[in-house]
């Protein structure tokens, strides 16, 4: 068994940074502490020097599309780049989602996105089960799913043409299954009747360009949605799980439903964190479009005020990635294949924009990028902890290197970064997954198909 000593470094967990030696011997953690001498090393043991470095558990993407056929398109990673990419970032494994499809039962979409991966994938992988209708027997069907280790269903409160959108009369009864087998519900919450009907409301225009957008999708949509969940959950007694929160008036939807009573767990992602809609109006201004928009510079300073006080649990990226030219197929905002590539940029952004400056610490950050989602997607302690005898999944980050985001340095099929020109100030030097290392310097050494699928736990956020 091959054997791997991280010397020097500064171990970061939610508790505490400590600066101490940390063996792996195989896939696991096997031993940590001050120092190992040269006798205790073991015969053929490679040594990392880690003085001055940060040794983080590794990164959890926990909202992920690779290879996301939707809308007659496929988008531009696959599991392999996809994955390839994001491990370039630090990241060590990712949640994404399996849709649901007539003629398959729940369990058998989730084996077939299951499949897809597999094979591919270079990093260790969760799924979300998207429900998009209920049918009789979904019961039986959502308690096999469980059996097959998946901890939590997705529905779309909106996306009614294209299909995703899980009817609100069926929202009362998927909650109460998913309450009785302990799923934990997902929610992309915006509120379809109100777009619909501002989208009605501009019949009469011919275009609308990437800027439009916003305004046919204001946060108001967020604001409804949360709160009609939001109200739902508390009065089934269950918690519910907030993708990709937006704006303010998302946030304060968050607070009102907490404030009576309710119990939310809040994602955000770092393009509402550090963009804004005024890139809407640049030159290839569809490279920015996602769902929901960007929004307005208070949107941005709300949420990372929801971080700092810990009203926001999460950072996830909403990894949808799309070729420069597949985004400029079109110039209407409705049209236009939403999604951006982040998995990559997750945590250098976040150490820089987050830590550096001063929202919160290093401890809190590896919360939101990795303890928390492992806890509340059933993966921890294996992923998401540094615990001695789990897997060796490690990031040694240099939080000196300077680093300038481009689209040339990004690996992503993508080809381009929203985040281009953004100066950074710490950097992923080296990623491991159980024990291997497949990030080093810039290069990448990992093998396509290494990647395993992670038999989900029952979240750990008590679902009462
Ligand atoms: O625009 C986005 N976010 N595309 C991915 C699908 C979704 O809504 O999360
Ligand atoms: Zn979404
Ligand atoms: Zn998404």
């Amino acid at each position: 068994m091959g054997s791997l000593l991280i010397k020097n470094g500064r171990l970061v967990t939610v508790e505490q940074v400590q600066q101490k030696d940390l063996l792996v011997v195989g896939e696991k953690i096997k031993e940590i502490k001050d120092s190992f001498t040269a006798e205790e090393i073991p015969a053929g043991c490679t040594v990392i020097e880690a003085e001055g470095k940060y040794v983080f558990p590794g990164i959890i993407d926990a909202h992920t599309h690779y290879f996301l056929q939707s809308r007659n398109s496929t988008t531009a990673d696959d599991f392999y780049t996809g994955s390839v990419s994001a491990a370039f970032g630090g990241v060590t494994s990712f949640i994404d989602y399996a849709g649901q499809f007539t003629g398959l039962t729940l369990a058998e979409a989730n084996q077939r996105r299951r499949e897809q991966a597999e094979g591919e994938t270079v990093l260790d992988f969760s799924l979300h089960q998207c429900v998009y209708s209920l049918h009789p027997g979904i019961k039986d069907e959502l308690a096999e799913l469980k059996e097959s280790g998946i901890n939590n269903l997705k529905i779309f409160t909106t996306y009614r043409k294209e299909g995703y959108m899980l009817a609100e009369e069926s929202w009362e009864e998927l909650f109460r299954l998913a309450r009785e087998l302990k799923l934990l519900i997902t929610v992309h919450a915006e509120d379809n009747q109100l777009i619909e009907e501002i989208w009605a409301g501009h019949q009469s225009r011919t275009e609308f360009p990437p800027d439009f957008h916003p305004i046919l999708r204001p946060p108001q949509t967020e604001y409804r949605a949360i709160i009609k969940l939001g109200r739902l959950a508390g009065q089934l007694k269950m918690p519910i799980y907030i993708v990709h929160l937006s704006s303010r008036e998302g946030y304060q939807a968050v607070k009102e439903i907490r404030a009576s009573g309710g119990r939310l767990i809040v994602e955000t992602v770092p393009h509402y964190l550090l963009l804004n809609k005024d890139l809407l109006q640049e030159r290839q201004a569809q490279k920015y479009i996602m769902t929901p928009p960007l929004r307005e510079e208070a949107d941005r300073q709300a949420l990372w005020q929801g971080l700092q006080e810990k009203g926001i649990d999460l950072i996830a990226t909403d990894h949808c990635s799309f070729t420069v030219e597949q985004k400029l197929r079109s110039n209407h905002c409705r049209e236009i294949l939403p999604g951006i590539p982040g998995s990559e940029t997750l945590l250098p952004l976040i150490f820089s924009k987050g830590v550096r400056s001063g929202y919160f610490d290093v401890r809190r950050m590896i919360d939101l990028l990795s303890t928390r989602p492992a806890k509340v997607f059933g993966l921890y302690p294996e992923k998401g902890s540094l615990q001695v005898g789990t897997d060796a999944d490690l990031v040694v980050f240099d939080p000196k290197k300077e680093v300038r985001l481009a689209d040339a340095r990004q690996h992503s099929a993508a080809g381009y970064t929203p985040y281009a020109g953004i100066e950074l100030q710490g950097y992923p030097l080296i990623t491991i997954v159980r024990g291997k290392v497949i990030i080093k310097d810039g290069n990448f050494y990992g093998k396509r198909g290494s990647g395993q699928f992670l038999p989900a736990q029952e979240s750990s956020f008590d679902q009462g």
